[in-house]
């Protein structure tokens, strides 16, 4: 039996078939299936009532008629039937399930199954992208693990995938640093903890020249002298940025985390004046005059328009000539469209910077229309603010920002803590490695299970349960199956498992399997709305429809084809929550 990667994709096709040979208006009628309520069947298609609908037909013989004329195969499929006003719902066969996950037995069957989607596309990803010279904080660790696992997403269903950390590398906070640096750098303490030092000299910096010094005036030559190239300036800013991204680095290399590109601000400082001639050429011209500055306003949009009560217009240019924020993120739009051939652009903030992107990529829409660039996809992917128990910001309880490096190494301790008293036989080191992989896990699962747009509590207690959706549950549940084929002396992809699973039959093994065949499903929706918590869900969903079968029927029984297919379960279990946890940024482990 031939089964697609995506069950309803053969439905969709099959339903088409199906009305052209019933003699309805198949290229009018769009099955529009969806995942089902599993008391119901596997997927639904609710085409029918909108296209009864429109034709003042009865939907419930158009359902009925769409189903005499399905494909012999897929009717053979799947039971059909009929619900409510004119729903179809389709329940696969156990048959059709074990067809499925006979076909996609292995991580690069799955590859191939969903390389569909985005197959031939170049995705930009600009995710963590925190400014040099300062600690990255929370909301840059939210969008690294957000950021990494939209590009392993995309990477998974066919993209290119361009990982870019735009970082915030140019500005006038650098004249007050190089100033600090030059007058009190403390070479031992930046060797030891640079970002720490950076801050603290910036700080000296900008307290040393208050508005109206003379030292504020040399603050300020310093920032020309950098910006027309002088080389001691230059040479300084470069240590600035090379400092600051090895310390990122030692946070991303934790989190498994590499970028192909670091184009930060400071790479689009020549790219900019093409954006104003640009944007002041076309007629009526895209960007205006208001008092030195160029601007855009977007007269249809209520908040953008100068017709807004307070006019907020997109600044292009700042009336001293400067470039800013918005400059340069035009600049890198046309550079991704330009320079990678992009499809699509997502950039992960923190919510607070809607409107930025909102102006940015209205724009980029119009600038790109009158020039005829190709206008790519363009994502803004925001998240919520993380927030501490008492649900104020999230802060040391001196105030101060939380130093990323002490929040994961601590995250690591209290794992280790709970790994060491679940299994307190384990050799230290190896209790140590397994904390690592919880510990660090937690913290990203943390973010990647629920909704991204929701502010999220940071609660230790809650990311470190072994029951729920979170991180140690998963990885618990991963560990678990690899112990069922360690003590059989089995791995999981065992060939005699293969070939001598018999057809499914309980209740439990069919349930588990129905819920293995949604993988394409769960994978396909967190891609498309850019929502890594969908597959989170469904692993989690996922795990405990493993844990129902695995206490309602033996695995190991004397049968060697009823133990086959169960292995075959077990085994297709682990690879669907090895990948999906993989995807999701997270490494997993064999024993915990
Ligand atoms: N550096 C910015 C920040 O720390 C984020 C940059 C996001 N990317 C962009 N193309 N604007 O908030």
């Amino acid at each position: 039996m031939h089964v697609t990667f995506h069950l309803a994709d053969d439905l969709a096709h099959a339903l088409h078939q199906a009305a052209a040979a019933a003699g309805l208006d198949a290229a009018a009628f769009a099955p529009d299936l969806r995942t089902a309520d599993p008391r119901h069947g596997d997927f639904q298609a609710n085409g029918v009532l909108g296209y009864a609908k429109a034709r003042k037909l009865n939907p419930r013989t158009v359902a009925e008629q769409l189903i005499a004329a399905l494909p012999a195969p897929i009717a053979a499929a799947f039971d059909v039937t009929i619900a409510g006003p004119g729903f179809i719902n389709f329940t696969a066969r156990p048959a059709t399930l074990l067809a499925w996950l006979r076909a996609y037995h292995s991580r690069a069957t799955l590859a191939t199954g969903a390389a569909a989607a985005h197959a031939g596309q170049t995705w930009v990803v600009d995710y963590s992208s925190p400014n040099t010279a300062k600690q990255m904080h929370v909301g840059h660790l939210r969008s690294a693990v957000i950021g990494e696992a939209i590009c392993r997403l995309l990477a998974f269903t066919g993209a290119r995938v361009i990982r870019d950390n735009h970082l915030g590398d140019w500005g006038t906070q650098f004249g007050k640093l190089i100033y600090g640096f030059k007058r009190w750098a403390d070479p031992a303490a930046l060797a030891r903890e640079p970002i720490e030092e950076l801050e603290r000299l910036y700080k000296l910096g900008n307290d040393a020249t208050p508005e109206g010094s003379p030292a504020l005036d040399e603050a300020r030559r310093e920032l020309v002298a950098l910006q027309n190239g002088d080389p001691a300036n230059v040479a300084l800013w470069k240590k600035f940025s090379d400092v600051s991204l090895a310390a990122f680095q030692q946070i991303y290399d934790r989190l498994g985390i590499h970028f192909d590109h670091h184009l930060g601000e400071s790479f689009y400082n020549d790219k900019v004046d093409r954006v104003y001639r640009e944007l002041t050429e076309t007629t009526p011209p895209i960007a205006e005059n208001s008092a030195g500055a160029l601007v855009v306003f977007h007269d249809e949009h209520p908040r953008f328009s100068r017709q807004a009560e307070r006019p907020n217009p997109f600044m292009v240019r700042k009336a001293d000539g400067a470039s800013g924020y918005a400059s340069t993120d035009l600049a890198t739009a046309l550079y991704r469209v330009e320079h990678f051939h992009a499809d699509g652009i997502v950039v992960v903030t923190d919510f607070r910077q809607g409107d930025h992107f909102e102006q940015l990529f209205l724009t980029v829409k119009k600038w790109f229309a009158a020039k005829n660039y190709r206008l790519p996809e363009l994502h803004h992917v925001t998240f919520g603010a993380v927030t501490g128990e008492d649900g104020k910001a999230l802060k040391t309880r001196d105030g101060d920002t939380i130093k990323l490096k002490a929040l994961l190494d601590e995250a690591v301790d209290r794992a280790f803590a709970i790994v060491s008293e679940k299994n307190a036989d384990l050799p230290e080191t190896e209790r140590r490695s397994i904390a690592e992989i919880v510990g660090i896990g937690a913290v990203q699962y943390a973010d990647l299970s629920q909704n991204r747009s929701s502010n999220y509590v940071f609660s230790w207690e809650k990311m470190l349960a072994l029951d729920g959706n979170t991180a140690p549950y998963l990885l618990y549940a991963v560990a678990r199956v690899h112990s069922i084929f360690r003590k059989q002396n089995l791995t999981p992809a065992d060939p005699a498992t293969e070939a001598h699973a018999s057809p499914l039959h309980t209740p439990a093994e069919i349930a588990l399997a129905r819920k293995l065949v949604k993988f394409p499903d769960a994978l396909r929706l967190a891609t498309d709305t850019l929502r890594p918590h969908f597959l989170g869900l469904y692993l989690y969903e996922l795990a405990g429809e493993f844990s129902s079968f695995y206490s309602a029927d033996k695995v190991i029984v004397d049968d060697p084809a009823i133990r086959a297919r169960r292995l075959l379960l077990c085994a297709r279990t682990l690879l669907v929550l090895e990948t999906g946890l993989h995807l999701l940024g997270l490494r997993t482990l064999t024993r915990m």
